[in-house]
């Protein structure tokens, strides 16, 4: 999987990179991250990449000739063209399907805006995909970008060290993921549930599933309409949820 990020501020990109499970995909070539530099495709002496808005306001816009030569210098004729995707909080928002979509790709080019954004010109006539991270705005696309970044090269087969993790995380299957415990078995007087300690592997998978049910339902109720749920789920969800306390329900 290869990732190409277009940005003005290089910097802030690339330490996130060379750290941890993404630094190691790199090594081990799973997934290639290239960080380009806008401002290497401004001209004149001073290489200005951002300009006063049209109409006036406050902050200053991107400029689209950078930016599309940019994008440009990427595009080769003999590779089918791949997402070239903005990161705009007007895009839209960035879920585990649309990650999965992304990751059905071999490239993606990821372009961070900045400051008050980027000229409407490269949304109309540049870009393929417009994402959001979520409803906030932030100073720049470049936290964005890693973000797909992360979240996209953890589909990459061989990127986790366990295979099926992605599978189990909250929003892969429609759930919340089940509370997790490591050691020490008990900790200032709060144990680690016996069940986890059984050794028993069907009733570890049968707690670690009805915890994603309740936890689901507690947290994020909207989730549970489209979940893939069993009748056997329906059935335990509906007796946990008839032994609440009335506050709760
Ligand atoms: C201050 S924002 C510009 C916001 C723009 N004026 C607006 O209201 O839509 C600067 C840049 O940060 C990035 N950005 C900010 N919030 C984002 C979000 N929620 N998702 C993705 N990118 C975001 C975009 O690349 C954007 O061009």
């Amino acid at each position: 999987m290869q990732f190409d990020i277009l940005t003005l501020f290089p910097n802030l990109i690339r330490p996130l990179l060379a750290e941890s499970i993404l630094a190691r995909a790199i090594d081990r070539g799973l997934i290639q991250v290239q960080v380009h530099d806008i401002r290497e495709h401004a001209e004149g002496r001073h290489l200005v990449a951002d300009d006063y808005p049209y109409g006036g306001g406050g902050g200053m816009v991107m400029k689209p000739e950078p930016i599309f030569r940019s994008v440009e210098a990427l595009l080769t004729d003999s590779e089918p063209r791949p997402p070239i995707i903005l990161l705009t909080p007007q895009g839209r928002v960035l879920t585990q399907a649309v990650v999965r979509e992304l990751a059905g790709h071999r490239r993606l080019v990821l372009v961070c805006g900045h400051y008050e954004g980027v000229d409407e010109r490269v949304r109309q006539h540049l870009v393929t995909h417009e994402i959001s991270i979520g409803d906030y705005v932030l100073t720049g696309g470049e936290l964005p970008a890693l973000i797909i970044v992360d979240a996209v090269s953890r589909l990459v087969p061989g990127v986790l060290g366990d295979e099926a993790a992605p599978d189990k995380d909250s929003h892969s299957a429609g759930l919340l993921e089940y509370p997790h415990y490591t050691r020490p078995p008990e900790f200032r007087g709060w144990p680690v549930p016996d069940v986890l300690l059984s050794g028993h592997h069907a009733k570890i998978e049968r707690w670690r599933r009805q915890q994603a049910l309740c936890r689901t339902w507690a947290r994020r109720p909207d989730l549970l309409r489209h979940a893939p749920l069993t009748d056997e789920d329906r059935r335990f969800l509906g007796q946990w949820i008839a032994g609440l306390p009335e506050d709760d329900t």
